[in-house]
């Protein structure tokens, strides 16, 4: 038989003596912002007094992730606040007396017998209802509303309906729907009504225009740095704590909220103008970021860069020796690589942080699944190095970003790096630090074959999917896949 937990009604904790006089129970752990202003779209402030001062544990909001359709309704937990869900019962401030409710009283009967407020019991396993004061004096239709609801729930289905205090609510609410913990983060002035309830204090206009997702080896840094020397472009600020990278759509950053994010970028002068963007290496290959980027900026532009998913590995193994990863001092490349499942644990480890970013074609269609393909930009690393000003060029026009600048003339070769770098006055350069463009062996031949083999597979759907997608084929693709068919 199924059954229904089921809270009636909602409870609102008001810091008077009054309630506690009269025994109404004040101290549940429960709150409701007053107009529901900052539960969703998420003010912090409203959580951390929340959590200060009162202890509050659990409250509900209409508007996650919208108020309309009622049924995508959803909770989520930000800073130890559990969010439950809240489903509309047709009782406002205003609606106190029976003859006056809106449409007739025999609206109100409609919604209870049979529905939308019977519907939203029935299809909902957990149904958090607020009413008013007001519902309670007056012609109490708080009373009469919910009372006639069970009679009718009780008389015409099987439903076993349950009340349960809020923090044991919201413990149960969790345990029915543990996907639900996270929150999805939207951008508030996409919708009307949550622009209205957020701060009048806060702007959108602090979000990326677009994002340099990756992956990490491929010239991303490079990119970074020819970009932020376009006029209209500006970079989030360093990040002091993941090595400059903001890396908020990714890891645990993301539960901090979109204020913390918004705080790592300028106020733009022109919104229309001004390009903002963010590079986080380790958003291509993180399972998470295409579903929350595209939740909160789903009409930015994506740029990936890629090269030999082999090379790529094998700058990443060089990467970890220089930051003295032990495992990657005490193992050659070829041991990295071709670890078995019965290797070390750590070695294992290893191996698939080295090798699993360059599964390209996983990766890029679960990008495509959240954004178009004409919001993605695949750039060739390998002509990156080589000519970054046509790079650049291709990039100013797939943006869209105005004015036009000329990067023949920003940059320039630099020999004793033996990379392209920023062009200064008096045949100055500069160039990325020590750590961009290390100078090691080779890879072993025996590396690379069994590399080549390794991503056949992976190389072979990149190609059909670049095809499909009409972007250009990277030179080193179309060698490595010549190469293997000789293999
Ligand atoms: P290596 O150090 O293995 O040569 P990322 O910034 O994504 O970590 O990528 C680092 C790689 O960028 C370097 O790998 C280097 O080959 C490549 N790169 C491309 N253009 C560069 C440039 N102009 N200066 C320095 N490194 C560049």
């Amino acid at each position: 038989m199924p059954h229904k937990d089921w809270i009636y009604p909602a409870y609102r904790i008001i810091a008077s003596c009054v309630f506690q006089e009269h025994g109404i129970p004040t101290d549940m752990g429960y709150a409701v912002a007053p107009h529901h202003s900052g539960v969703y779209p998420v003010h912090s402030q409203l959580y951390e007094a929340w959590k200060s001062v009162w202890g509050i544990k659990v409250t509900s909001t209409e508007e996650y992730p919208h108020l309309r359709p009622a049924r995508y309704r959803r909770g989520f937990i930000h800073n130890g606040i559990q969010v439950l869900p809240r489903q509309t019962c047709g009782l406002f401030t205003h609606t106190i007396f029976y003859k006056d409710y809106p449409g007739g009283p025999q609206e109100l009967d409609k919604s209870i017998r049979g529905g939308e407020l019977f519907l939203t019991v029935l299809l909902n396993p957990v149904s958090i209802f607020m009413t008013h004061l007001s519902n309670y004096g007056n012609d109490r239709l708080g009373l009469y509303t919910f009372e006639s609801l069970v009679r009718f729930v009780q008389c015409w289905t099987h439903l076993r309906l349950q009340t349960l205090p809020p923090v044991r609510l919201a413990h149960k609410y969790f345990q029915i729907f543990p996907d639900e913990r996270d929150p999805l983060w939207q951008n508030p002035c996409h919708d009307k009504r949550h622009k209205d309830i957020w701060s009048k204090e806060k702007t959108c206009d602090r979000l990326p225009k677009f994002l340099v997702i990756g992956p990490q080896k491929t010239g991303t840094t490079a990119l970074h740095s020819f970009l932020s020397l376009h006029p209209a472009i500006s970079s989030s600020y360093p990040s002091p704590i993941t090595f400059e990278e903001v890396q908020f759509f990714s890891g645990p950053n993301y539960q901090r909220g979109i204020d913390w994010y918004m705080d790592f970028f300028p106020v733009p002068s022109n919104v229309s103008t001004d390009f903002l963007f963010e590079k986080s290496a380790n958003y291509f290959d993180t399972e998470t970021t295409p579903k929350r980027a595209a939740a909160l900026l789903p009409r930015a532009k994506i740029i990936s860069i890629l090269i030999n998913p082999a090379d790529r590995a094998y700058s990443w193994y060089q990467h970890q020796r220089a930051h003295q990863d032990p495992v990657a001092l005490n193992h050659t490349f070829d041991e990295v690589v071709s670890a078995a499942p019965s290797s070390p644990a750590s070695l294992l480890s290893l191996h698939r942080r080295c090798l699993q970013p360059g599964a390209y074609s996983s990766h890029l269609e679960r990008w495509l699944h959240h954004y178009q393909p004409s919001q993605l930009l695949i750039v060739d690393g390998v002509q990156l190095r080589s000519g970054p000003a046509q790079v650049m060029d291709a990039i100013q026009k797939f943006l869209g970003v105005t004015p036009y600048f000329n990067y023949t003339q920003a940059l320039t070769f630099d020999e004793s790096k033996g990379f392209w770098c920023q062009k200064l006055e008096a045949g100055r350069s500069r160039c990325l630090g020590k750590s961009k463009g290390r100078k090691y062996p080779d890879m072993s031949l025996e590396s690379r074959a069994f590399l080549s083999e390794y991503y056949r597979e992976q190389n072979v759907e990149l190609l059909r999917m670049l095809k499909r997608l009409g972007q250009p084929l990277p030179v080193w693709l179309r060698d490595e896949l010549h190469n293997a068919s000789w293999s």
